[in-house]
């Protein structure tokens, strides 16, 4: 069992990586509301009351967030008690973000059970809901007192849902760590594709982890550095909506950050032979890179000029320098990105 402590500016927690590590949550006292996303069986957890969300992004709602807020009223829990989230990234965003408007705050612990929420959305305290007029719009900064990650969990993930979290470890690798890249790079395809639980899982789930950890300890609000985690998502986040949600979020990120990557060589701030290798990464991990040639430029970059990122500079990016390394810039001329796009058409 291995941990990674995170030291948020608004609270500090361990995250346990490794093997039944969900059975500490015994070690907390308190009462505790499971809640629990319809596709995970319970290992074992014991708690006070149990709520099953039904599972889907389309379920991330206000009205599921109250759900678990009143099956926690009707057990009459306290801000002494708990809120367990066992779940992929919509379980724990909407387990969060109940724990920190019920009774103004009650503690919560992540148990997260896909490869997304293990190197990404169970860290950092970032918790929300969707409003149909769009995704995340509604949430707070609420940290959890405890991330319990089993990649063993991962074992009965679909093939889908594994390459879409690999995307966001890609892009962890990217902008914060080479030595990383260089891993996935050289792990076999049978391997990561066909994963093995038991050593470079957690050793890919506990590095990202880490890294989420830095970055938040540094910037806990995204008034800075935390931006540079949304690499690969702008032009994603367009792909994504413009698909109608049909190409899922990760693969919509491999393909945004094939855009990116595409642009700054353009721009000369990266060199193509990096462009290539983030390219040939993508590609063996069975992630799309190329953006449907039936989507419009100029609709994804309306889109893009919505992105709750943007300042007066207009469109705000996320552009690698090296692999490893990667900042923020706006200011970019549109027609450039716009090129960018179309070299990218399938
Ligand atoms: N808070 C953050 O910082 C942050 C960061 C990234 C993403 N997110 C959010 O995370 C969500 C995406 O997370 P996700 O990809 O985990 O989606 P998800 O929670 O919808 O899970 C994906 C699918 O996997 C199923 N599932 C979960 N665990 C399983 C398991 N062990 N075996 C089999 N099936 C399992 C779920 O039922 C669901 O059908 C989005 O809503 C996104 O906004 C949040
Ligand atoms: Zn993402």
């Amino acid at each position: 069992m291995e941990t990674v402590h995170c030291q948020a500016a608004s609270g500090a927690y361990d995250i346990t990586v490794g093997k039944g590590s969900w059975q500490k949550i015994s070690e907390f006292t308190g009462r505790k509301l499971l809640v629990r996303d319809g596709n995970v069986p319970n290992p074992g957890i014991e708690a006070d009351g149990e709520i099953v969300l039904t599972p889907g992004e389309q379920y991330k709602t206000f009205s599921a967030v109250e759900s678990i807020c009143r099956a926690a009223a009707g057990l009459h829990l306290t801000r002494k008690d708990r809120f367990i989230a066992l779940g992929g990234g919509v379980t724990g965003d909407l387990t969060g973000f109940a724990a920190a408007i019920y009774m103004r705050g009650v503690h919560f612990i992540q148990i997260p059970t896909t490869l997304l929420a293990m190197v990404d959305a169970s860290v950092g305290g970032k918790t929300a809901a969707d409003l149909p007029e769009g995704k995340n719009l509604i949430g707070a900064f609420h940290q959890p007192d405890a991330v319990l990650i089993d990649p063993g969990f991962l074992k009965t993930l679909s093939f889908t849902d594994l390459t879409c979290g690999l995307a966001e470890v890609v892009k962890t690798a990217v902008i914060l760590d080479g030595e990383l890249f260089e891993k996935l790079e050289q792990a076999g395809e049978s391997t990561i594709l066909a994963p093995d639980f038991d050593t470079l899982y957690p050793e890919l789930v506990k590095r990202c982890c880490q890294l989420k950890a830095q970055v938040v300890e540094a910037d806990e609000k995204e008034l800075g550095l935390r931006a540079i985690l949304n690499y690969g998502h702008t032009f994603g986040h367009a792909v994504e909506q413009k698909s109608n949600f049909s190409i899922p979020h990760g693969a919509a990120v491999a393909i945004g950050m094939n855009v990116a990557g595409t642009l700054a060589v353009t721009l000369g701030s990266w060199s193509a032979d990096d462009a290539r290798r983030q390219l040939e990464l993508l590609k063996k991990l069975h992630l799309p890179v190329t953006v449907p040639v039936s989507f419009s430029s100029s609709e994804l970059l309306e889109v893009m000029r919505s992105d709750k990122k943007n300042d007066a500079s207009g469109i705000r990016l996320v552009l690698p320098e090296k692999i490893g390394k990667a900042q923020t810039v706006s200011g970019i001329p549109e027609q450039q990105m716009i090129e960018a796009l179309e070299m990218c058409h399938d």
